[in-house]
This record gives structure tokens, sequence and C-alpha cells, in this order.
């Protein structure tokens, strides 16, 4: 892909919504885990979004012009440093930056505190990011009372400080064909993982044992990343929506639910599959196994364009509730159980979350108080669940069956795309695949 023109064309998006004013949007911080040992670095999305540039200490600034053609877009960005690079690797360096990623204009980042007044002055808005990071909310209001001090010199400050996610996260909402692309060669590469994992399982391994199995998955196919932190979830574990210890012994007759994705050229993947320990599934596991497949093939049917955000997940409610009351779970009907929310006790989070360079990535899921409507561009998971833990009201041979499975979707003209269809999740597919 031409990244110079699609990242240049995004600023240039950006730079007609804004109109006027001045965007200064920063990348992520670079954060010390102890003494000189420093957290693996990952770049800001919305900085990544509008630039491709993926070192830190590095800010953008795009000052609208005056609709001649004068806009500029200025990046700020480490000096080229001999002696660093000899123990951290390559760096740009301004100008190197300037030419590779197409800005008018590029300097040190140590020359921000002078720069970043001057190009406020006279500006009637500021648009950045506040609330992330607040050395970076302090500085960037210590730039605008730098420029008021210079009221008496007929100097104004900007009267106006907006949030530029309001524009950006409406733009990264919809993925490009390049954007989708990245995201199914994620998926890709997750959906093996998920393979893998299925296949090197046996009672007595441990939770990590697969972990490492997903992990080496991902960095052998070149993803950089997990894109968030994997859950690798046997028996009982499954029922703990954000368990993360990974760290206990598999046994034979439990189920395995991974929830895991990788993240590649930024983009993330987010797939669950569960599936059995010892390669069978029992007949109650089954039962409930099939049920929310069956909730998650309808909601995934229900992904079309001009159906609400919501429908998906109206959609898997309704199988899901009837199959509560048929397996016993659940008294009374379809209606009343999700009335009361019932339901809650076996399925208490969301059908799904926008998905791209986050995991849970950018964008509204209302306007004006209503579901918004799925368009061509949008990618979603679409990842129902059923956790049964153990309760007096609830016959013994379901205590401990956690099973969620978890796809991601694209919409599309025609309807949609499932992105990670790699990876197996019929009952038949899996006992093949790990037979
Ligand atoms: N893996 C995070 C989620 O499914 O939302
Ligand atoms: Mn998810
Ligand atoms: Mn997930």
């Amino acid at each position: 892909m031409n990244q110079i023109k699609t990242f240049n064309d995004r600023r240039l998006r950006l730079l007609s919504q804004m109109q006027k004013g001045v965007a200064i949007i920063a990348t992520s911080p670079s954060r010390l885990r102890n003494r000189d040992a420093f957290y693996p670095y990952r770049f800001d999305s919305y900085f990544y979004y509008l630039t491709g540039f993926h070192e830190p200490e590095a800010v953008l600034a795009i000052i609208a012009g005056n609709g001649q053609g004068n806009a500029e877009q200025i990046l700020f960005c480490r000096e080229k440093d001999k002696e660093r690079e000899i123990w951290d690797g390559f760096r740009y360096g301004p100008d190197a930056a300037r030419e590779a990623y197409g800005f008018d204009a590029a300097y040190p980042i140590a020359k921000l505190d002078e720069w970043i007044p001057k190009l406020l002055e006279n500006q009637p808005v500021v648009y950045s990011m506040f609330g992330q990071d607040a050395a970076w909310d302090a500085r960037l209001i210590n730039w605008i009372n730098r420029v008021r001090e210079q009221a008496r010199s007929g100097v104004s400050a900007p009267s106006e400080i907006r949030d530029v996610r309001h524009i950006l996260d409406e733009m990264r909402l919809f993925k490009s064909e390049e954007e989708l692309s990245l995201m199914r060669h994620a998926a890709k590469i997750s959906a093996g993982a998920h393979c893998r994992a299925m296949q090197k399982t046996r009672p007595g391994m441990y939770e990590y044992e697969i972990e490492a199995e997903l992990l080496h998955e991902f960095r052998r196919l070149g993803a950089q990343a997990p894109a968030y932190s994997s859950i690798v979830a046997g028996g009982a574990n499954a029922c703990v929506l954000h368990y993360i210890e990974n760290n206990a012994p598999l046994h034979s007759g439990d189920l395995l639910l991974i929830d895991a994705g990788c993240e590649f050229d930024g983009y993330a993947a987010d797939i669950t599959r569960t599936f059995p320990v010892d390669r069978k599934f029992t007949s109650v596991q089954k039962d409930v196994y099939q049920l929310v497949l069956s909730a998650q093939m309808a909601a995934i049917a229900a992904v079309q364009p001009g159906n609400t955000w919501d429908m998906p997940h109206q959609t898997a409610l309704q199988v899901l509730a009837q199959g509560f009351i048929d397996l016993g779970l659940c008294q009374g009907s379809v209606d009343a159980v999700i009335q009361s929310e019932d339901y809650k006790r076996f399925y208490m989070h969301r059908t799904g979350h926008w998905l791209g360079l986050d995991v849970h990535d950018a964008g509204e899921y209302k306007l004006k108080g209503q579901w918004r409507c799925l368009s061509p561009g949008m990618a979603l998971t679409v990842e129902p669940g059923c956790y049964i833990r153990p309760a007096d009201n609830v016959p013994q041979h379901f205590w401990n069956i956690g099973v969620r499975i978890e796809d991601d979707v694209a919409v599309t003209s025609a309807g949609h795309e499932v992105l990670t269809v790699a990876a197996p999740k019929t009952i038949a597919e899996i006992e093949e695949l790990t037979q």
C-alpha cells in the first residue's frame, strides 16, 4: 500500500473536518517498568492512524490553513543520536522522517515547548486528546497559558479546546480496504494459533503451556504482539470473564476456553474458542456449546448493513434465553427471561464491540441516543457465551461449564464477511481437528 498517501489522506480528512485551528496529537509515552527496563512500547492508535510513525516521543501538529492550500503538517520526533542508536537501534530523526512519511516539516521533539505556543498564536481552536495522560494535559494548558501571556502584544490564545477523538473515532470506525486486509491477516494468524492450541492441548498440561503455543504462532507468523492479554481458562476458570492468570492444570472432562488474538501492523484480532481438554465433548457440554454456537451464528447473520448495532446482541439473547429455558436453567417465557434479566446469571456481557487498531476499538455505539446502523467498513466482534457457576438452583452437572465463541466480522455492502473463518467452531470440526 502507498503508506505516505494513506496516512496523508487521513490527515487531510481530519483537516477538512477541523476547518480551523490546530490539532496537536502525541503518541504514547514509554513507560518505565523498573530502573532502566521499559514496558514493551506500543504507539498511540490515534497518532499512528494519522502518521504511520512507530517511534516513541513524537507529536503531530496539523495547522488548518485559510483554504488556499497552506495548511501545514508538522512532525516532532527524536533527533538522530549515534550513541543512543548503538543501544536502542535506528531512529529516523526529523529530516528522514519528514521525507519518509510525507510531512511538510519535521523538528526535534526537544523543540516542542518552543514551537507549540507559536503554532497556537491567534488560532481559535486547539484539538487534542485529553484525560489520557495527566502530564500531557498539563503541558497543553501550559502552552495555552504561554500564548495568553502575550495578550498585551495583541496575540490571542485559542478560546476553544476540543477533543480531536470526536472526529477521529468516526473516521476510525469505517475501515478502508487496506485496513481490512491487515485485519484479515491478524485474523488468519490468530485462527492458526487457536488451531495449534486445540491440537496441542492434553490433560495434565498447564494453561500457560497452551498460552505459549498461541504466542509461538503469533510471533512465528510475524505478528508483533498479542492484541490483549490472552485468556486460557480451563474448567471453572472459564466462568471468570477476565481470567488471565493462566496457571492452572488442565483436567480431563473439562472445557478449555481460549480468548486470544494477535496484533499485526497495528490491527487486532479477537477470537474465542472453547473445546474439550480431552477432545470429546460430554453430552451436557455439547448441549451448552451448541446453544452458544446457535446464538453466535444467528447473531452473525444479523450483521447486515442497515441493521442496528444492537440487533446481533438482541438476536443472540433470544436464542440464549430460549436455550436456558429448554435446559431448565431459566423458567418462564423468553420475553420474561429477557425482561427480568434472569439470563444475566449465565450471560452477563454484551455480544460484541468495534474492532480495529484497538481490540475495543474507537467509535460511538449510539447516535443521538439511538443505536447506530451498521454500514459497510465497520468491523466488530460477535461473542455470545454462557457461564454457569455453582448455585443452588442450577443442576450440578452444569456447574463450571463456561463457553464463549467469538469471531471478527466486517460489515459489507452485501452483508458481512467473517474474518476469522479459519478457526474451527462446530463440534464436528473441533473433534476432527483434535483427533
Ligand atoms: N478479548 C477481549 C474481548 O473479547 O472483548
Ligand atoms: Mn471481544
Ligand atoms: Mn475476546
